[in-house]
Parts: structure tokens; sequence; C-alpha cells
């Protein structure tokens, strides 16, 4: 596992640059909420003042190498775990830039959460919401090409035709699809800090010669393994664990009313978000609701675009047509879709630990028993891929079987994920070789990616 203090690594960057910025992000946020407070919030304000002294306190002792302390109690889940560890480990060990660094990171963002939790006035609020909304609404054009290319899939009866063929026009469908979704997740907002926006509109690039040329940097490709593994269901269950909201929860969608609506392999879709802001972008039960229910305000994305009035129906009819899955619960949240942030929910818990996922049979079995009911399990992102394999330096070879540990063999999952940390296995021996000498961060620029399957055994 990497620590803060490995020069070379991402991890390293992350603790120096990318976790300054995040802070000062959230001081912004804060800050101008508080500008439009009045003398009746007098409450809220302090409130808001104080949390900003810690966010101030806390980027401070970062920067100075300090203790991490024990997170306080909110009444909220996952306390004790980070806590008990923290309480494990020597002090020498338990700094930002010596403690290992999924556990820092975490760690991170449970103890803003208390910054938010102890309050009276700031309990709901999640403060990268503005942010998420920001780029969902700059991601319209290729928000609008996929409505438009599913609506038309959807419509199309004959799509199913001769599945079972080799390169069916249903396969085809799925790959593109797949590609849509994988390559959604380029576009977290944690990263926001090292890309640009024209490289964000370059990630999220939709169509047919653009797949082409993304497919030219998925380092594994297990899709058509992916594929075998679907034509064998007949109304199943997938679950997706979601990444990012915004755009990338909108590809989940779409890839999701794709597999029930246009294939005969799945019935129902299972989705899994957070239950505390996480990692800057990642969905909350609220994001997912608000990126359904956008689509049908025209006025939503028009600041921004060139979006026509045909574009809107387009939205519109997804965007009522994935409401009407979600009322049949052909599409779920794993939690109730109004979960506060916050809450205590032992379903999700899971999610927001620092345990990678080797874990999960040991720790949490009702959630690894839950997943047990999905023919599939989608894991999305690069967060949860670290956690699939422990974060591991392990050497870029090593089976992705291998590196799930106790995971592997208990369910069928896929990962896709956009490579954005250090860690990878699964690769062709010279892959490796050759991506270092073409493309010397290609380990942590989001522009490569993985797309790794193990199956039930
Ligand atoms: O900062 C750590 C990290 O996991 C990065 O590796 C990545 O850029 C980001 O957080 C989260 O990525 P994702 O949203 O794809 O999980
Ligand atoms: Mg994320």
């Amino acid at each position: 596992m990497s620590k803060g203090q490995d020069k070379l690594m991402f991890s390293y960057k992350t603790v120096v640059h990318r976790w300054p910025v995040i802070l000062t992000n959230i001081v912004s946020a804060i800050s101008s909420v508080n500008h439009t407070l009045g003398e009746a919030d007098k409450g809220k304000l302090e409130e808001g003042k104080g949390i900003i002294r810690k966010l101030s306190e806390l980027k401070h002792n970062m920067g100075r190498n300090g203790v991490l302390q024990p997170i306080p109690d909110d009444g909220e889940g996952n306390l004790t775990c980070y806590n008990d560890e923290l309480a494990a480990t020597p002090e020498e060990e338990k700094r930002w830039f010596t403690m290992n660094w999924l556990f820092a990171e975490c760690y991170l963002y449970r103890l803003l959460r208390t910054f938010f939790s102890l309050t009276t006035h700031w309990k709901s609020y999640d403060p990268f919401f503005e942010s998420k909304a920001e780029t969902y609404k700059s991601s319209s054009g290729a928000i609008v090409h996929l409505a438009n290319a599913l609506n038309a899939m959807v419509a199309n009866p004959r799509l199913q035709d001769g599945w079972e063929g080799e390169k069916s026009p249903l396969e085809m469908a799925f790959w593109e699809m797949v590609q849509a979704d994988l390559w959604g997740n380029a576009t977290d907002l944690s990263l926001l800090v090292d890309l640009n926006y024209a490289d964000l509109q370059k990630l999220q690039a939709v169509g047919a010669a653009a797949q082409k040329e993304q497919a030219t940097r998925i380092l594994r490709d297990d899709l058509p393994r992916v594929w075998d593994l679907l034509k064998t269901v007949k109304g199943g269950r997938v679950d997706i664990v979601l990444d990012n909201a915004g755009f990338e929860v909108y590809t989940d969608l779409i890839l999701a009313d794709f597999l029930v609506s246009c294939t005969p392999f799945v019935d129902s879709v299972v989705f899994h978000p957070k239950l505390i802001p996480w990692f800057v972008s990642d969905v909350l039960p609220r994001d997912f609701e608000w990126a359904i229910d956008s689509l049908l305000d025209p006025a939503f994305f028009s600041a921004h675009a060139n979006v026509s009035e045909a574009d809107t129906r387009a939205l519109s009819e997804l965007s009522r047509r994935w409401r009407s899955h979600m009322a049949s619960g052909t599409f779920r949240l794993s939690v109730p879709t109004d979960t506060p942030i916050g809450k205590d929910e032992p379903a999700a818990n899971f999610w927001t630990t620092q345990y990678a996922y080797a874990d999960m049979p040991a720790l949490d079995p009702a959630l690894l028993a839950e997943l047990q009911k999905a023919d599939l399990v989608v894991f999305k992102g690069d967060l949860n891929y670290r956690k699939l394999i422990g974060d591991g330096k392990w050497p870029a070879t090593t089976s992705f079987e291998q590196a799930l540990g106790p995971l592997n063999g208990t369910i069928n999952l896929v990962s896709l994920r956009t490579n954005k940390a250090d860690t990878i296995c699964g690769l062709e021996p010279g892959i490796e070789e050759r991506m270092d000498a073409e493309a010397p961060d290609w380990r942590v620029s989001g522009k490569y990616a993985v797309v790794s399957f193990a199956p039930r055994t």
C-alpha cells in the first residue's frame, strides 16, 4: 500500500496538492452560503465560520504532517472502524504522510462529515453539491447524444434479433453503452483539480469514432467475458456499486436502462450509493434522484449549451422512463431514496469504511449476501477498484482474481475503472513496459482504463 510520503506516487501528489485544494474549495462553498445569510440566520453564520476554522486547522495540520486524531462521536455510522485502527497504530505511523493512503483518505472524508454533522444548521449540507451540479450541466453535449442513442435503441424492436450471433447488433450496442459508462468515470470531480475543461470534454466524447479511439486506451478488456455471462441470464438482476454523481451516474442509468429495456437478460437493477459526501463527487441518494429529475427541467442545461426542443423532449422521455422504472421496482436504490445525509444504514455503511473489499466476506456478510442476489455486480470507478484489489503494490501482471483475495469467486463482478491511482493488476506481460515508455502518467491520468471481470465459482 502506498503512503503520502511516497514521492513518486499519486498518494504524495494527493496529500501535498489535491487535498489542500479540495479543502479550500469547501471553504469557498461555505463562504458563499455565509454571504447570503442575514441577521436572522446568525446561528447558521456562526456555525459556518466554525466549520471554516476547523477546515483551516485541518489544512495546517496536514501540511505539518500532524497526527490523525480520533474522529469525534457524532452519532453516525462508521466511527469505531476508524478509531480502533488509529488506536492500534503507532504514533509515528498515524500521520498524514505516513499512514497508509487508503486509510488516510477515507478517514479524511469521515472526519469532514463531523464538521457538519455536529452542527445544528449544516447537518444536511453537502459541500460538494454545487460543483456536482455544475459539471452535470456542462456535460449537456454527451448527455443529449446518449439520450438520443438510447431512445432510438429502445424504440427499435429488432435490436434483439439474432443476439446469439457473433458481434450481433445487440452485442455492439452493449459494448457502446458500457464504454460510455466506463469513460463516464473519467470525469470525477476530485480529478478536476488536475484536468482542465477541454480535457473533460475530450474524456466525455461519445459517438462511434470517439469510442473506437477510447477503446485503444483500455489496457485490459474483459467485456467479451461479461457478455458471455449475461447471455446465460434471463430476467436477472444487475447491481451497480456507484461512483460519481452528475454525468457518471447518468451513464450508469443509461447502461441500466439499456440492460432492462433492450435485452432479455436483465429485469432489475439495484444501485448502491454512499451515505455521506465522499471523495468529492460520489453519489448520495439525493444526487441520484436529482440526476433524473433535472432532465425534466428545460432550463437546466440551456445556460451552457445548444439544446434543441427535440433534445429536451428526448431528455424528458428518458427521465419519465427512469421514473417509471423506479416506481415499478425495475430500478431501485439499495437504501430508501429519501435517506438523509449521514443516516446510519447498515446496508450501505461498508462503502464508506476504510476496508478493502477482500474484507467484505468477514466483516459484512449481510452486504455480500445481498450482492450475491445479483447475477452481475458492476463496480464503478477508481476508488472501488483500489478497494477491490486492496490498493496493493501488485506486480502489474498479477491476476485480478488473486488480487481480489477472499472476495474472489463469491460474486460475478466486473470493474469499470479509469486509471487514477498507481495500483493495477491483470495486465498482459509487456503492457506496463510499453505504457511506461509511451505515456508515463498512464496509471493516474484518467486517460487509460481497465475492464476487469471475475466470475462466481
Ligand atoms: O484521490 C484518490 C482517488 O481514488 C483517486 O485515485 C481518484 O482520482 C479519486 O480519488 C476518485 O476517483 P473515483 O471517483 O473514480 O473513485
Ligand atoms: Mg468518486
